[in-house]
């Protein structure tokens, strides 16, 4: 790890602005190994110095990996000039300055969502290439066809001509149905059932690849994966 400035350091590792670090730097809100520093340029060592700031040890992590259970109503942008996003719902203590939304549910899904800072990790989950499977729990309002099994396990062809992956259709209940696809196309369950001539009243995502939704992380409560499990996910 390489020696930085010790308010990009706190900058990063707490997605504090630089200029609110600074002032509490200035304010003697900052100690390298139990020694106040107040000069925002002082350089650290982030692997062997230990850091405090305003009275709590800041730990360094190269990046941060959180699950979501996303409630309805919110959208998954990373970023919106007016509306609230899932971003918003990430704790402080969890806060990084580039922390992005990986892949996107619509505002009425719930569910899983994966949170990083980790560009790379982010990019290789959404690309094309990767493959990693996606399950959901659909509500669909009327019942569904069992011959739609077969159709989804082909690949089903949307309304403007294209073929799906192949995807695997669990017939739980009359209109309730467990989905697994491995793309991630624009609104595409509900499109795949919109070939059977069925609308999805509710959409519940319970697993990305090796990540399953965790029973007790309640809608909008956020949980932190350690690295290793997140880079598993397939
Ligand atoms: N498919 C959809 O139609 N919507 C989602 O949010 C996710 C998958």
């Amino acid at each position: 790890m390489e020696k930085q400035r010790l308010d990009r350091f706190l900058s990063n590792q707490t997605g504090m602005s630089r200029s609110v670090v600074r002032t509490g730097i200035r304010r003697g809100f900052a100690y390298v190994n139990g020694d106040a520093v107040k000069d925002a340029a002082y350089i650290i060592d982030p692997s062997s110095d230990k850091i405090d700031y305003d009275g709590e040890s800041v730990e360094y992590k190269e990046f941060v990996y959180i699950i979501l259970n996303k409630p309805s109503g919110i959208i998954s942008a990373s970023r919106d000039k007016s509306r609230k996003t899932v971003l918003d719902l990430v704790p402080e203590s969890l806060k990084r300055r580039d922390l992005s939304v990986v892949g996107r549910l619509d505002k009425d899904t719930t569910g899983l969502l994966l949170i990083t800072d980790d560009g790379e990790f982010a990019h290789k989950c959404i690309s094309p290439k990767s493959k990693i499977e996606k399950s959901y729990i659909v509500t669909l309002d009327s019942d569904i066809n069992a011959d739609a099994v077969d159709e989804f396990a082909k690949g089903v062809v949307l309304a403007d001509g294209y073929k799906c992956k192949p995807a695997v259709l669990e017939i739980l209940a009359k209109n309730k149905a467990r989905v697994i696809i491995t793309e991630g196309k624009y609104h595409q369950i509900k499109r795949m059932f919109g070939v059977f001539g069925l609308g999805v009243e509710g959409l519940h995502r319970e697993r990305i690849g090796t990540l399953i939704l965790p029973d007790n992380l309640l809608f909008g409560e956020c949980q932190e994966i350690n690295k290793t499990t997140a880079l598993r996910i397939n």
